[in-house]
């Protein structure tokens, strides 16, 4: 048997999936709950301090006919630093953190004033990136180092824009290109699972990783 919803279940209005609507979120996203990994985007603000911002709505594809690599940034905040800072830069790292390093990356978003090196203050390394002017995270054990490519507002004159930024350059740790799952592998954003037939009064995110099922073999 398989439950229906179309329109937000009596069972969730008053709830935070009914009022984090205010926040950007649709009901639907509480139900359907589709995990999407974790990183943190490292640029360099106005003022030359880097700038740290957790983000979780996001892909990664290849495209021009497999000239390119390319992160989809789904849901950007235009009101964010790092909004205004990659449009000023046009750069970015992408930084992916083991579970060791999940409370410091998320440390950044109290930390996240204009006058703060937001890495620094959150107990992390700022390294330089090697091609872009970006600055990216020691500790975490995958950096992309991207380029901005285009923007795009889902719907048309929304508050957030999906962004497509072009990877150029990849540093991997040597332990997790030898091991990609596991314990200590990349971080996927559980946001808020919902269940309308058994509404509590609260629920909670959680950060996972991966567990191997199927080896579907060469190809
Ligand atoms: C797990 C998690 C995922 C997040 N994903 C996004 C996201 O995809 N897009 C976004 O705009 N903000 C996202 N945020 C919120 C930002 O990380 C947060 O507002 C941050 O402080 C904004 O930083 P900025 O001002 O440097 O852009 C996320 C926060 C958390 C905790």
């Amino acid at each position: 048997m398989k439950y229906q919803y179309k329109d937000m279940p009596e069972s969730m209005k008053g709830t935070y999936g009914d009022y984090s609507r205010n926040f950007g979120f649709s009901w639907k996203e509480f139900v359907a709950t589709v995990p999407a990994p974790l990183f943190l985007v490292t640029t360099y603000k106005s003022n030359g301090l880097p700038n740290a911002c957790m983000q979780s709505w996001a892909t990664f594809t290849s495209a021009d006919r497999g000239n390119g690599f390319y992160a989809i940034l789904a849901s950007v905040n235009k009101n964010g630093h790092l909004y205004q800072s990659i449009n000023e830069t046009k750069e970015a790292v992408i930084n992916f953190m083991s579970e060791a390093y999940h409370a410091a990356c998320m440390a950044t978003i109290h930390n996240n004033q204009s006058e703060t090196d937001e890495i620094t203050a959150s107990g992390l390394t700022v390294e330089k990136a090697s091609w872009v002017n970006a600055p990216m995270v020691r500790e975490c054990f995958m950096n992309l180092e991207c380029r901005y490519v285009w923007e795009k507002e889902i719907v048309p004159g929304d508050d957030h824009v999906m962004l497509c930024l072009e990877v150029i350059g990849i540093h991997i740790d040597e332990e997790h290109i030898a091991d990609r799952t596991g314990d200590s592998g990349m971080l996927y954003n559980i946001h808020y699972q919902m269940n309308p037939e058994n509404v509590t009064k609260t629920h909670h995110d959680y950060a996972a990783v991966l567990q191997r099922k199927i080896d579907v073999m060469e190809y």
